[in-house]
């Protein structure tokens, strides 16, 4: 599918008028049919979900302030919602596509996401945040390139590439939903996807004939960016390729100090750019290896990916053992030295000219802290279920965004706890209180024997620190408050502590949760809710006039059957060259006030 590139008018118009808007308003629209298909990527026929007939959906690829529109058809049979994991959806909490933003779009109707990837860089995904959908697919790559006129910290690569990675199971959806509402565990996944395919057969015992594996095709001496993504459900997964350095460049919209690794954990959720050269002499293919981590990894050796590197003039196939993973089963000494050793690199420009270490992090402040514990599941009425600081968040059926747009009251209570407490857990909509213009410390405490990764919307926090068992105030002193990395998923290992700095200064109501499918699904996330306490509308954009109302506001809905059949319905709020240009007008403006 190729995208339809077009020029914002309004955007044209408006600039004649007054000439200060920014550059790189282009509008770019992608078509989104979201349904399940039938396929086999293990080997078994299994309903899995694709976008536009295709598994992995298409990649979208923009450039710094272009204005992504995505109509999004649903045709599964049960609400969906895309979200775009890391685009930090500027003043606009209402395009992020969670439950707390936004009402699921319901089967056979089409919602159409407008938003403007605003001083922006780097490599995201995409994936459907409701139902367990994400566990049948549904995701793809989200790129934003930089604006010419800002150079990228490395030569121009010869190529870029996509890799989705992500354990998988052969259960569908449905039936792994069923699972974790039955109290049950979901045990240890049935395979490891590359690119939508199963493993290379590099071992008859362990694989089986007849499945589809990954084939990247590279020319020798050629530089790569390969942009790797872990979309899977729950397992951290080491990445390698056979001979190969990864030399690290980016995460997350942040360049990285640069530096070769043989291989490198990403754990689920986290996106990572490597540049790779083809400098090998091509005696065979290569192979592309993506297997289990921080896990008994011998009872694990199913939940590996093998795709094949080939290059153009390779002598022949991949033969003999993958190479190997760091050995290190209950000494995570490598593993968290290895996420220590990802810096940001203070010179390089991210999407501004000025350099990314202009923004002094380390002397800041902290205005507010929350230290924020996961524990093994619970029974919380008779029901398993998962938690943060002893409660497990419930979806309220009016988004919490919504609520406060229609002044709804008692849908949330702004009332999380700071601290990890010791009453007895609860069910609750309990939602953080952020300030507007604070700087928040965030304290992930690990208290299961799995490994997590925490995500935060609408943001780029900074990762200050890592540590082994119960953070304390002294563990602040081990802070790196120079070059931490900004990035929107960071890792917290069994048994230890991650804490992040966050700068509020994007309002809105931001999803902060776990990226481990089954302990977000239940329970183990809350927002962050920041309110801009002068009445401006300047620090946030106006409620799109296609929001989807729910719950209470379901009574307001217009029927969408009108807007499907007929373009110039105003029920469904088709786009019109009004609200691009009132868009484009905020952005303008709010850029010049430097918002
Ligand atoms: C989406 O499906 C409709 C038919 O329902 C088809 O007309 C349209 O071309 C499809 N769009 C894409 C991008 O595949
Ligand atoms: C994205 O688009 C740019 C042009 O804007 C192109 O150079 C690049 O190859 C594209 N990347 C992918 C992965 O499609
Ligand atoms: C649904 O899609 C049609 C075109 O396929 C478009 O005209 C309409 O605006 C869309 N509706 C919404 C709510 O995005
Ligand atoms: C999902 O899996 C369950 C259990 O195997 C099966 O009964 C059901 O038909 C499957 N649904 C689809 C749509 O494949
Ligand atoms: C294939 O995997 C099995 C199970 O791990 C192992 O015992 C066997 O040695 C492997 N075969 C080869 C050829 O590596
Ligand atoms: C691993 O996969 C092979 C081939 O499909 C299968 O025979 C074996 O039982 C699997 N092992 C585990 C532990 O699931
Ligand atoms: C990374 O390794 C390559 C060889 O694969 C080497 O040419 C390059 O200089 C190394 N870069 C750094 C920053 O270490
Ligand atoms: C940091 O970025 C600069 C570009 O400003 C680049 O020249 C330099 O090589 C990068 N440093 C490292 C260590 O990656
Ligand atoms: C931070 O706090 C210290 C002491 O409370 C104060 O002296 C300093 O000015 C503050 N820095 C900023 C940037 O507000
Ligand atoms: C939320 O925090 C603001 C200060 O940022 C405070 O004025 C307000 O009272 C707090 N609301 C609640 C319900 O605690
Ligand atoms: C969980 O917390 C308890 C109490 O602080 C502590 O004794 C225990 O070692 C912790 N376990 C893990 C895995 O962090
Ligand atoms: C913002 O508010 C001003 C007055 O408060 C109003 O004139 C203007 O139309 C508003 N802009 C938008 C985009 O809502």
């Amino acid at each position: 599918m190729s995208p339809s590139w077009s020029w914002a008018v309004g955007v044209c118009l408006f600039r004649l008028f007054c000439g200060l808007c920014s550059a790189g308003g282009r509008i770019v629209s992608y078509d989104f049919n979201v349904s399940y298909i039938t396929a086999s990527p293990l080997g078994k026929p299994q309903q899995v979900i694709a976008i536009n007939n295709k598994f992995p959906g298409p990649t979208i690829n923009l450039t710094t302030n272009n204005v992504a529109v995505i109509n999004v058809h649903n045709k599964l049979d049960e609400g969906l919602l895309l979200h775009w994991s890391g685009v930090q959806q500027r003043r606009s909490s209402w395009q992020d596509g969670v439950l707390g933003t936004n009402c699921a779009i319901p089967p056979r109707w089409n919602w159409t996401y407008q938003f403007q990837v605003k001083d922006q860089i780097g490599s995201f995904f995409y994936f459907p945040s409701t139902n367990f959908q994400k566990a049948a697919g549904g995701y793809g790559g989200f790129i934003i390139n930089n604006r010419p006129i800002i150079p990228i910290p490395f030569p121009t690569p010869d190529g870029d590439i996509v890799i989705l990675i992500g354990d998988w199971y052969t259960r569908n959806h449905t039936d792994l939903r069923k699972s974790l509402n039955g109290g049950k565990a979901l045990g240890i996944p049935d395979g490891v996807l590359i690119n939508g395919k199963g493993p290379y057969q590099y071992n008859t015992t362990l694989v089986p004939q007849g499945i589809e594996h990954e084939i990247i095709t590279v020319h020798p001496g050629k530089t790569y960016r390969v942009r790797v993504h872990n979309v899977g459900i729950s397992t951290s997964l080491n990445f390698r390729i056979q001979n190969h350095s990864l030399l690290l460049i980016e995460s997350e919209g942040s360049y990285t100090v640069q530096q070769n690794y043989t291989n490198f954990d990403i754990h689920v959720g986290q996106s990572y750019s490597f540049l790779v050269t083809m400098d090998q002499n091509a005696s065979s293919d290569y192979y592309i290896v993506a297997s289990a981590r921080q896990v008994n990894e011998s009872l694990w050796k199913n939940v590996t990916g093998v795709g094949i590197l080939h290059y153009t003039n390779s002598k022949g196939k991949a033969s003999g053992p993958l190479p190997a993973a760091p050995d290190e089963l209950y000494d995570r000494f490598f593993s968290m030295n290895q996420a220590r050793s990802i810096r940001w690199n203070l010179t390089a420009s991210g999407a501004r000219p000025n350099p990314q270490g202009s923004f002094r992090y380390g002397s800041i402040n902290v205005t507010e802290v929350y230290v924020l514990k996961s524990t093994p599941s619970v029974m919380i009425n008779g029901k398993k279920r998962t938690t943060l600081n002893g409660i497990s968040y419930v979806n309220p059926s009016t988004p919490i965004r919504l609520a406060d747009q229609y002044k709804l009251k008692g849908i949330y209570k702004l009332d999380f706890p700071t601290r990890p407490h010791s009453g007895p857990p609860k069910m609750a909509t309990s939602v953080i209180n952020g300030t507007y213009k604070g700087f928040m410390e965030i304290v992930l405490q690990n208290n299961n024997t799995k490994m997590q990764s925490y995500h935060m919307s609408g943001y780029a926090f900074f990762v200050v620190g890592m540590g082994e068992g119960e953070w304390t105030e002294n563990s602040r002193s081990t802070y790196n408050k120079w070059d931490g990395i900004a990035r929107s998923t960071v890792q917290v290992y069994p048994g230890a502590w991650t804490a992040i700095l966050i700068s509020l200064d994007n309002v809105g109501v931001w999803n902060l949760r776990t990226e481990n499918l089954d302990s977000w699904y239940l329970g183990q996330e809350t927002y962050i809710r920041i309110v801009n306490p002068e009445t401006t509308n300047k620090t946030e954009l106006p409620i799109p006039d296609n929001a989807l109302l729910c719950g209470q506001l379901e009574y307001l809905q217009k029927n969408e059957s009108q807007s499907i059949s007929s373009a110039t319905s105003v029920g469904g709020g088709r786009l019109s060259l009004v609200v691009l240009t009132l868009l484009m007008m905020f952005y303008a403006l709010a850029e010049n006030l430097d918002l």
